[in-house]
């Protein structure tokens, strides 16, 4: 059966990335149907089209969306990110951000690994938009931005990361917050979350400020398996958790509407890196590890496995020290070690 991909390359780097994903899971034997969509900021600086609202209803028909990386230089700020990302995840639904983490021991006297999951919630808090000026330009102007929490969209998102912590070995959840300071938000995330945990006695839990959860991530990430998340606090610890992870271009990423009324985006956590782009020195790990998140949703669980298997011995230090460090030599590498 084929998959009816949307993919959306994007700015920067994201459409080399993009390609080698898509050679990756073609090598893996998975039929995509692929739809190629020109957005970003490129684009727009083009013909000023950020994202129609005829394109969102042809993307409802679709199986998933792959998405590189958006985000030019000289768009103001915001327009792509608002316009083109934040609709995407708003419009579609989109609420879990599926963040995976994994660090496996290089090698006999290396520190230890990790694997942990970071679920952030992906449609509310400060990235809803709420907000404004009042004064603007004026020496007494006020910006205000607020967090948005409801508790139907907090809920689904405790929710699923039960699910999720429940389907992995060591059935942990920590959820992290800031309830000593936003009492409002953070009284709101805490009792659904106890209130949630009621139901899963089999699910062993933690809370952690998200400042210590900075410190966590550094000294001791292995007391976390799943983690669950506001959407700003989310932004932050995951680009963290790449950092810590082998680095941001090794971090993947799903947009799930885990209720499949529609399809979900996949990209890798990292942007578009324009100092880069063009010289096919991306690494296009995290982009290709975020097509096998996108195979695992589509019921691909065998080729979504032997993919990350085939990156993982893509990646040891024996296998980089003979890889050139180039975004396709990477991918050939990996096309190489699939099996
Ligand atoms: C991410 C990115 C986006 C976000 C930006 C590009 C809007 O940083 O996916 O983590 O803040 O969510
Ligand atoms: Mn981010």
């Amino acid at each position: 059966m084929s998959h009816k991909i949307g993919v959306i390359g994007g700015d920067g780097i994201g459409p080399e990335v993009i390609e080698v994903a898509l050679e990756v899971v073609r090598a893996a034997g998975v039929e995509l149907d692929t739809v190629a969509y020109d957005l970003g900021g490129a684009r727009y600086l083009r013909d000023g089209t950020v994202l129609p609202d005829e394109v969102i209803a042809e993307w409802r028909g679709l199986d998933a969306l792959l998405l590189g990386a958006v985000g030019a230089p000289d768009v103001p700020p915001g327009l792509i990110e608002r316009g083109l990302l934040l609709k995407m995840r708003f419009e579609l639904d989109l609420y879990v951000n599926q963040r995976p983490f994994v660090l496996r021991p290089a090698g006999s006297d290396a520190g230890p690994g990790h694997d942990f999951v970071v679920i952030r919630e992906n449609t509310e808090g400060t990235y809803a938009g709420e907000g404004g000026f009042l004064r603007k330009g004026t020496p007494h102007e006020i910006a205000t931005q607020g967090s948005v929490n409801t508790r139907f969209g907090v809920e689904r998102c405790v929710r699923y990361a039960f699910e999720l912590a429940r389907s992995r070995e060591r059935r942990h959840l920590t959820l992290v917050h800031k309830t000593n300071v936003l009492t409002f938000a953070g009284d709101l995330w805490e009792r659904t979350f106890d209130e949630v945990a009621a139901e899963y006695p089999d699910v062993t839990t933690a809370y952690n400020h998200v400042d210590a959860a900075c410190i966590y991530f550094v000294e001791s990430p292995r007391r976390y398996d799943v983690i669950v998340t506001d959407n700003l606090f989310g932004d932050i610890l995951t680009d963290l958790g790449g950092a810590v992870s082998g680095g941001i271009g090794f971090a993947s990423s799903g947009n799930l509407n885990p209720d499949r009324s529609g399809p979900s985006m996949f990209e890798p956590v990292h942007g578009s890196a324009p100092d880069i782009a063009g010289q096919g020195r991306a690494n296009p790990i995290a982009a290709i590890l975020s097509a096998a998140m996108m195979l695992e949703f589509l019921g691909e669980t065998d080729a979504a496995n032997r993919i990350r298997t085939a990156c993982e011995a893509a990646v040891t230090p024996a296998a980089a020290a003979a890889t050139p460090a180039s975004t396709s030599a990477i991918g050939d590498a990996v096309v190489a070690a699939l099996v």
